[in-house]
């Protein structure tokens, strides 16, 4: 199996640093994995001129799976929209058609306390958001910036998703669900937009295949109420792209930290791509002070997901659960009576914990 290893921006090397340790431990005891680095995001720009260098691409490509660390920093918000960052995360996603992005949001009962919601209403929680990462508003054409005959400039993004875009998620959610207490929660704003009164349709379609599960609807405004309001009551959340986006980043800090979340991005054919669900953090780069959970978890995702080794990616996430009990916490999850460490020393606690 080889792994192409972008580590990108601001913190995402200190962080894919500690998930290689992980997987160099675990290729230590027989796991079979090779891995390559190649620049991507503000990298990329200034390795190669461009966010996502052919190089990188092809690298991809050719490889069954990919670990991303994060893109962006400030200092390249000025460059022209293409060169920035953010587009070599998108088109990356777009040209290996990485279209099911799950976002896991688990709370492990060590860090209830470290949410800001109240401990009885997150304890337990397990949310899988299904989110659609190749289509919708961050897509659709037409787009741009343009000038109005009275000289006033307007700007134009397009929400779009056809029927098949919708149903292969769909599909993606409901086998997820089966697997997990069989309730899919879909994400709409049918009451307004005529491109989710149509996912609502397909949705209710692709149910007839799952019988077991049941699936609701829900406007996204809710949604967001609903998710710190009582968060328990989700299972699977279906969402399009920027519905999912902001959905994942709230759902995120029930767990305590979005350091703490994981995602990940599969093809029709579970190739996948690994990347933590928060960003690059710049602010807090080089500073040995990230939180390099999400990305370790990534991992593991990648050994269940894309490798179908269920065992590796139960023991790395029993290393976790372990180096968390022992009271090992990163500056965003410390709470009283625990032991503050670096980026560093949490991925080794993390591998001493493998087992
Ligand atoms: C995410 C990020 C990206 C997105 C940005 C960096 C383009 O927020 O992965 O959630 O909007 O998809
Ligand atoms: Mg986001």
């Amino acid at each position: 199996m080889k792994i192409a290893v972008l580590p990108g921006d601001g913190i995402g090397p200190e962080i894919v640093a500690q998930a290689i340790k992980v997987l160099e431990a675990l290729r230590g005891d027989g796991l079979k994995i090779e891995m390559e680095h190649a620049p991507i995001g503000g990298a990329g720009y200034d390795a190669a001129g461009d966010p996502l260098p052919e190089a990188t691409l092809a690298l991809a490509k050719a490889s069954d799976a990919v670990l991303l660390g994060a893109v962006g920093d400030w200092k390249y918000d000025t460059l022209p929209r293409d060169k920035r960052p953010e587009r070599g995360l998108l088109r990356i996603r777009k040209e290996l058609n990485l279209f099911a992005n799950l976002r896991p949001a688990l709370l492990y009962p060590e860090l209830a306390a470290a949410s800001t919601l109240k401990p009885e209403v997150v304890s337990g929680l397990d949310i899988m958001i299904v989110r659609e990462l190749t289509g919708d508003v961050y897509f659709g054409q037409p787009r741009g910036i343009s000038t109005l005959p009275n000289g006033e400039r307007e700007g134009i993004n397009t929400m779009r998703y056809n029927e098949s875009e919708i149903r292969r998620i769909g599909r993606v959610a409901f086998e997820i669900a089966m697997k997990r207490n069989k309730k899919v929660c879909s994400i709409d704003k049918a009451n307004v937009l005529e491109t989710t009164e149509l996912w609502r349709q397909v949705m209710i379609e692709v149910a007839k295949d799952y019988p077991q599960v049941e699936l609701s609807h829900m406007y996204v405004d809710n949604a967001a109420m609903q998710l710190v309001r009582a968060p328990k009551q989700f299972d699977v959340m279906v969402t399009g792209n920027i519905f999912g986006d902001i959905l994942s980043d709230e759902a995120s800090m029930l767990t305590g930290s979005i350091g703490m979340l994981p995602s990940a991005s599969l093809d029709q054919h579970n190739k996948g791509m690994y990347e933590p669900s928060h960003g690059s953090a710049p602010d807090i780069a080089g500073k040995d002070i990230a939180n390099p959970l999400a990305t370790i978890l990534s991992a593991a995702m990648m050994l269940r997901y894309t490798f179908n080794d269920e065992a590796n990616a139960a023991r790395v996430e029993n290393a976790v659960k372990k180096t968390l009990a022992q009271g090992v916490r990163t500056a965003d999850i410390v709470t009283e009576g625990c032991r503050k460490v670096g980026c560093a020393a949490m991925g080794d606690a993390v591998v001493a914990n493998l087992g």
